[in-house]
């Protein structure tokens, strides 16, 4: 069993109170951490480290649990850069353009689509990602989700069917039809390959009664919620996503009191364990790219949820894969102090992902952290855009 120092660290956010400062992430200084056989073995002050075979210096820089982005959409063909373009220029973002990214997927080859999917993930783990959801949602058919997925299922084993993205144009008609579809053969064909379904519950997409319908026939094979809600306007998703259990509610953007009342009692926030609950993902880059009214994360942490930051990661509302770029929006946009996003960008979507071994630096948890050019967790959103990533283990492998 071959061990790995990774010494001479300035500030180490472990994301576990108990063993160091006070505060959300756990901050321990002039620190190092041993990893053995892909998981930590040990954190400490670094006058007290244990001899290991190889050592990297991290020369007093900070070192962060990789980021868990619980949400994206990259199993895709084609791009919208001129939907974009034209939402610059006043057009809103309705979804609409949904559509036309299913019409480029369907005609995809596995291959053009592995390798849309492989780039976008070596890009986001660059940028320090070491564990990313992966959706389904752009194929529609039985055939073109079920492969959606097992390609997903090559790179992440967070993979979500979504085949109720939207209403395929062929049952523009008849949406009972597509539901009944979503819930019988295609969710067949898919769950081999996923660990959660997920649904779009928003008008224009699902309502109320056909996603709980969804949700319901995923949780009885044994896929775990998750809902897009409340995205684009007030809706039920939420309440929904809280009342069927859901692991996480995203988006979030337009809640009304009712739906943060529901949140905050759906579960306890995480104290000295792990505690289920249904945690409030926010996705800033979809209000980024859509010129949108951001999330107001300040309300949710001051009533006590649960709150996860991630990408969205899709070529319509949200085409970025920096989860880097994404805590700078939420420290600058929407409330949220840079502890409080970097421990949602890390901490949060291991909850949202019902994971503990993740988001967090401690003894037997996976050993993926990255090393900032930086020496504070601070520079994250102090120095927006710039490359700060200077090196990620992932597994307790150097990528
Ligand atoms: O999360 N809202 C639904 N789905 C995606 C957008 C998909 C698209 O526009 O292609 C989202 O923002
Ligand atoms: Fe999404």
């Amino acid at each position: 069993m071959s061990s790995l120092l990774v010494d001479n660290i300035g500030e180490l956010v472990t994301n576990d109170p108990p063993g160091g400062e006070d505060g959300p992430l756990g901050i321990w200084r002039d620190a190092a951490l041993l990893v053995e056989d892909g998981q930590v073995a040990w954190v400490g002050p670094a006058r007290e480290a244990p001899a290991a075979d190889r050592r990297v210096d991290a020369e007093g820089a900070a070192v962060l649990p990789g980021f868990v982005d619980s949400h994206a959409h990259l199993v895709f063909a084609g791009d919208r850069a001129a939907e974009f373009a034209a939402r610059m220029a006043g057009q809103p973002y309705t979804g609409g353009g949904i559509r036309t990214t299913v019409g480029a997927t369907r005609a995809a080859s596995d291959d053009e689509l592995r390798a849309t999917v492989r780039r976008l993930r070596g890009e986001a783990m660059r940028q320090g990602t070491t564990t990313m959801e992966i959706k389904s949602g752009y194929g529609l058919t039985v055939a073109d989700e079920a492969r959606s997925l097992a390609i997903a299922a090559e790179v992440s084993e967070e993979t979500t069917f979504l085949g109720a993205h939207v209403v395929p144009a062929e049952y523009a008609d008849r949406p009972d039809d597509y539901v009944s579809l979503v819930c019988g053969p295609m969710l067949a064909a898919a769950a081999p390959h996923a660990r959660w379904i997920d649904v779009f519950c928003e008008r224009g997409a699902f309502d109320a009664d056909h996603a709980r319908a969804i949700l319901a026939c995923g949780q009885a094979v044994g896929l775990g919620a998750r809902v897009h809600a409340n995205q684009l306007g007030p809706g039920p998703g939420v309440q929904l996503g809280v009342e069927l259990g859901a692991a996480s509610v995203d988006h979030c953007t337009h809640l009304t009191d009712a739906d943060v009342d529901a949140l905050a009692s759906a579960g306890e926030t995480w104290v000295s364990g792990f505690v289920p609950t249904t945690v409030a993902t926010l996705l800033p880059g979809a209000e980024f790219s859509t010129r949108s009214p951001y999330p107001d994360a300040r309300r949710l942490l001051d009533a006590g949820v649960t709150v996860a930051l991630a990408t969205d990661c899709n070529p319509g509302s949200s085409y970025t894969s920096s989860m880097p770029f994404c805590v700078a929006l939420a420290v600058r946009e929407m409330g949220m102090t840079p502890a409080e996003a970097v421990w949602a960008a890390t901490a949060g979507g291991a909850r949202a992902l019902r994971r503990d071994d993740v988001g967090v630096l401690r003894r037997g948890a996976r050993a993926d952290l990255m090393i900032l050019d930086a020496p504070s967790h601070l520079h994250l959103a102090y120095r927006p855009g710039v490359p700060l990533i200077r090196q990620v283990l992932h597994n307790g492998v150097p990528r």
